[in-house]
């Protein structure tokens, strides 16, 4: 009799918990669930922990009293590894689809759809008012524009080709050939300094390829200067005249206004069928993740089912914790910030290229990335450019690229001459910066600071760098 009055006094606590957890997680998802949006002021790291506790007791695995007899069951071995996930083992989507929902896990799969409809509620608010859809996938852009690709695939049966403007990125590259297509490389025409799409190659190419033999235009938004993000309008309007689905690489596109209003007007004049964005390079999260997002919910909702199996959560699990400590407030915050160091590394990198005799290239287009000519440099002494590129990186200033005239490279057997500058033989060497979400006017002032240095004490320091190279 003792027995059975004690189990039915645990059974009754534990109905008792269930019923507790339930109503604090009523309240606090309600909260977000109403708006489906991003909460505007940040919500501080207790409220993010007891929110995503309160996710983790709606997941099987972690049921008192659960048992499990089948062979995925989120076990998980470490404590560390289990709170490294806060207890959200299971990943997201179902086998047949990346969106769907998961029984056995129902907090995982209100945390996923919780993430993509937060993540839309930014695309908005950074400019791409009129998407309808997107989702989180646990891969980085690359691969995910492979997903796209293959996706278009079964619609487009005959089609063997992708348009491609030139943009010296491998993983731009390699994902349309990982999906089995072949890459029509479209040179970008000089204006000015600038290096911009050649609409009227792509039409060209599009009339002696055929439009049913051509599975899209990938077009680049965020790129390294002197490239500028692609004519979208042109491009989308071609796309719909020519019936070609077209899908854009936003890459870091969506911590600048002018590259969102860019696909926001592509989609209005023409055709835009998604577009693809990096969750580290816009979100400030480990790598991992991206978004695709689109016009059309039901072509979104094809590529969520293209991915076999289910997928692992860490990426949306991460940017929506980023998003709620940040609040809409924060993420704007960081963009105007980014934008005002923008122009800060401009008007100071155009003051030291004046000083050493250098230009800063004029690419109004870019909202991004700068380029410095390193013209006198490279003619004074043919190593100097790579030299510098070296002299910066022991200086511990990383991401500076130095860029050299007339390097060839290889990637899966397709030859390009003057890799890294996006076009065949640009003008001149140089150096690329960019103010990227995050930085602080202390690293723009740190990196001129040694570059002026290193720019300065060149001559002199060229010796001692050849015997220190010599030496390691
Ligand atoms: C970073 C980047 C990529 C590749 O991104 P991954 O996330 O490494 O696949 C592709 N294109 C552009 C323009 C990029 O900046
Ligand atoms: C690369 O091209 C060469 C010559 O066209 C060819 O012989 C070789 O098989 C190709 N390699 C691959 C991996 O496609």
């Amino acid at each position: 009799r003792e027995r059975a009055v004690w189990g039915s006094a645990r059974r009754a606590q534990t109905a008792a918990k269930r019923l507790c957890w339930a109503g604090i997680s009523f309240i606090l998802l309600f909260f977000i669930i109403i708006k489906g949006k991003c909460p505007e002021d940040e919500w501080d790291e207790s409220t993010i922990e007891l929110f995503l506790h309160e996710l983790a007791v709606m997941d099987s695995n972690n049921f008192l009293g659960n048992c499990g007899v089948g062979e995925r069951e989120g076990r998980v071995a470490s404590g560390l590894v289990a709170r490294r996930h806060y207890r959200l083992i299971h990943g997201i989507g179902r086998s047949g689809d990346i969106s769907a929902v998961q029984p056995k896990a129902a907090g995982s799969s209100l945390l996923n759809k919780l993430t993509n409809s937060v993540v839309l509620d930014i695309i908005k608010l950074a400019g791409v008012r009129t998407v309808t859809s997107c989702f989180v996938v646990p891969m980085a852009t690359g691969m995910s524009l492979t997903l796209c690709f293959l996706t278009l695939r079964h619609k487009r049966p005959k089609a063997k080709y992708i348009i491609w403007p030139r943009i010296d990125q491998k993983s731009c590259f390699k994902s349309m050939i990982t999906a089995g297509f072949e890459p029509v490389v479209i040179e970008n025409v000089l204006e000015g300094d600038e290096l911009r799409t050649d609409i009227k190659a792509v039409e060209a190419k599009i009339k002696v390829l055929g439009a049913e033999n051509i599975l899209c235009v990938h077009s680049t938004t965020s790129c390294f200067a002197p490239r500028v993000p692609d004519r979208l309008e042109e491009l989308a309007v071609i796309c719909a005249n020519y019936d070609i689905p077209h899908i854009v690489n936003n890459a870091y596109g969506v911590q600048s206004s002018k590259c969102m209003h860019l696909i926001q007007q592509g989609a209005r004049v023409g055709r835009i069928d998604a577009f693809v964005q990096s969750l580290d390079k816009n979100f400030m999260v480990p790598v991992g993740g991206a978004i695709i997002a689109g016009f059309s919910e039901s072509f979104i909702q094809e590529i969520s089912k293209m991915y076999p199996g289910r997928a692992s959560a860490s990426p949306s699990l991460d940017v929506l914790i980023t998003l709620l400590s940040l609040g809409t407030s924060g993420y704007k915050q960081l963009l105007k910030e980014r934008k005002e160091m923008f122009s800060y590394l401009s008007s100071e990198l155009k003051k030291l290229a004046d000083i050493h005799n250098e230009r800063l290239l004029d690419t109004p287009h870019n909202p991004i990335s700068l380029a410095m000519s390193l013209k006198n440099l490279d003619e004074n002494n043919d190593a100097a450019v790579t030299q510098l590129g070296s002299m910066l990186f022991t200086r511990q200033v990383s991401g500076a690229r130095v860029v050299p005239c007339g390097s060839v490279q290889t990637v899966n057997n397709y030859t390009f001459e003057g890799f890294m500058s996006h076009t065949n033989d640009y003008p001149c060497a140089y150096l690329n910066a960019a103010s990227a979400i995050g930085i602080k006017k202390q690293d723009v002032d740190i990196f001129l600071k040694r570059l002026d240095k290193c720019l300065k004490t060149f001559r002199k320091e060229v010796k001692k760098e050849e015997t220190k190279m010599q030496i390691l």
